[in-house]
């Protein structure tokens, strides 16, 4: 069984991202900047945030932090978005979901210059990947595509599996593994809340690749899991036993012929990738 290690995964690609960003700006005059902002208190969000700013700070990606309080109007916070569009100095602009209670999120995302959506949320972005044309595209999807690609586990001709329907990572993981590409063309089925459980069993069943993102701890269990099916878990939950995934890693994690780890799976290749969509943003913007 081969561990899917997200977290050396990562390290490896921030050391390239590093690299790649100090010789860009010997010849462009700047680094890469992206605009955080996160509304409010929520403390999940503020631990996602840390995460994305230590990874921009260890690759010499200026991150700008923005940090309204909960109580900002709707107004307020698009005139803030309409302000890092207009920012030459910002390549990336990142809104943390969710928003506190009462602020429109799908008209604030709709507000983002699409050529700094470095999350992939704008409806242009979304559009490009339906349609298969070059676009800024979800960081936790994407950066799944980028694991199974830099272990050399191919997709294509297989049959796949996504549990969960989400705009973040259902939706884009799907329309991902049917693309054309070693990492797509899978024969891909999508189950979620409304599919009886026996059929989510039967479907995983088949499956040569199971990504699993239902935010239910320990929902896919090990004999969902055909032998020398790949597994990818996004999910992340506490309980007694500490940190589990959406799959039960101990009850499959023999049958599998790879499987990532929680944590240190998909975690840290969501930050990867969002710093790997910041580059681009920013190559894009400099000409590089
Ligand atoms: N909330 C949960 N996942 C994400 C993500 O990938 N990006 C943002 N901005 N917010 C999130």
């Amino acid at each position: 069984m081969i561990l899917l290690d997200g977290k050396a995964t990562a390290a490896a690609i921030r050391a390239e991202i590093k690299d790649r960003v100090q010789a860009l700006e010997k010849t462009h005059g700047r680094t890469p900047g992206l605009a955080v902002i996160l509304v409010g208190e929520d403390p999940a969000s503020q631990v996602y945030v840390r995460m994305k700013e230590k990874g921009c700070a260890e690759t010499g990606i200026r991150s700008l932090p923005h940090r309204p309080e909960a109580s900002i109007s709707q107004d307020a916070l698009m005139d803030l978005i309409r302000e890092l569009n207009a920012d030459d100095s910002v390549d990336g602009i990142l809104l943390q979901l969710p928003l506190p209670k009462g602020l429109d999120s799908q008209a604030c995302l709709n507000l983002i210059d699409p050529g700094k959506d470095v999350d992939g949320f704008h409806p242009i972005n979304v559009g490009k990947l339906a349609l298969g044309l070059p676009g800024y595209r979800s960081c936790t999807p994407a950066g799944i595509i980028e694991l199974l690609k830099r272990f050399d586990i191919k997709t294509s001709g297989k049959k796949a599996v996504v549990l969960g329907r989400s705009n973040i990572v259902g939706k884009p993981m799907a329309l991902m593994l049917i693309e054309y590409g070693d990492q797509g063309n899978a024969s891909t089925t999508i189950v979620h809340s409304r599919t009886p459980l026996e059929d989510q069993k039967a479907f995983c069943q088949e499956a040569d690749i199971v990504i699993a993102a239902v935010g239910q701890p320990l929902h896919v269990k090990g004999d969902w899991i055909k032998e020398g099916a790949v597994v990818v878990d996004v999910g992340i939950h506490r309980s007694d036993d500490g940190l589990v995934g959406d799959c039960d890693f101990a009850a499959m994690k023999d049958k599998c012929s790879a499987i990532t780890p929680v944590p240190g799976g998909v975690g840290p290749m969501t930050i990867a990738q969002l710093l790997l969509n910041t580059m681009q943003a920013y190559e894009d913007h400099v000409g590089a």
